[in-house]
């Protein structure tokens, strides 16, 4: 399956979500933002995409088409390849504006949605932003929360999967775990998706 993760709001974990499937579950990865350092930290399995480039090619493997924090004229092809868009945001009335815009642009190419609100700081405003998600769509729209992790930003920073973090001992083992757990059942809820 391939999954287009967009949010024209930058910095709310677009390629943290990117890495995580392409470290932890066998994904590759086109990377379709010059700022971006995805490809550079893993050459073997993400391609950068030319920011000039007008077509990306017809993935071959599973792929995560990871974004950068704007609107680009390949996001209708990477979507068209896709099984499931995923839109991260931070749940806070300052930046949802900018999620209603991403979501508005990706809700008419008719394909599944999943709204993962993350590093949220106050409960309620998860609740508040599906509300006004769905008050803008007029339809269901299915959240997966991602809380702040140390574990999960040690993960990225060593540059590996937080699975394979969490096999290792150590007081920080139980948060390693946790946040193990947290990314396998985002793949597993992903996997709902497959083929439908
Ligand atoms: N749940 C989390 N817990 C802790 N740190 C996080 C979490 N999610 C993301 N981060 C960190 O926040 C920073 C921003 O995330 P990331 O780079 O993934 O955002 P992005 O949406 O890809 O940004 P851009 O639009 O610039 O591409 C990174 O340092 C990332 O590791
Ligand atoms: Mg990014």
């Amino acid at each position: 399956m391939n999954i287009t993760i967009v949010n024209f709001k930058g910095g709310v974990g677009k390629s943290m979500i990117a890495h995580q499937l392409i470290t932890g579950f066998g994904f590759c990865g086109f990377e379709i933002d010059p700022y971006g350092s995805l490809s550079d930290r893993l050459p073997e399995s993400v391609e950068r995409i030319d920011i000039q480039q007008k077509n990306i090619e017809k993935p071959k493997k599973e792929t995560i088409f990871d974004f950068g924090g704007f609107d680009d004229i390949k996001l209708d092809q990477a979507i068209g390849y896709s099984d499931l868009i995923i839109i991260p945001f931070i749940p806070t009335l300052e930046t949802i504006q900018g999620t209603v815009d991403t979501l508005v642009r990706v809700a008419s190419a008719n394909k599944p949605i999943l709204m993962v609100p993350n590093m949220s700081q106050k409960e309620n405003d998860i609740g508040d932003a599906k509300f006004v998600f769905e008050d803008t769509l007029g339809f269901e729209v299915e959240m997966f929360p991602i809380p702040m992790s140390v574990a999960l930003q040690t993960a990225i920073n060593e540059n590996r999967s937080i699975g394979e973090l969490s096999k290792q001992g150590g007081i920080k083992a139980y948060a390693y775990k946790k946040g193990a757990q947290l990314i396998n059942d985002l793949h597993a809820k992903i996997r709902e998706y497959e083929n439908i």
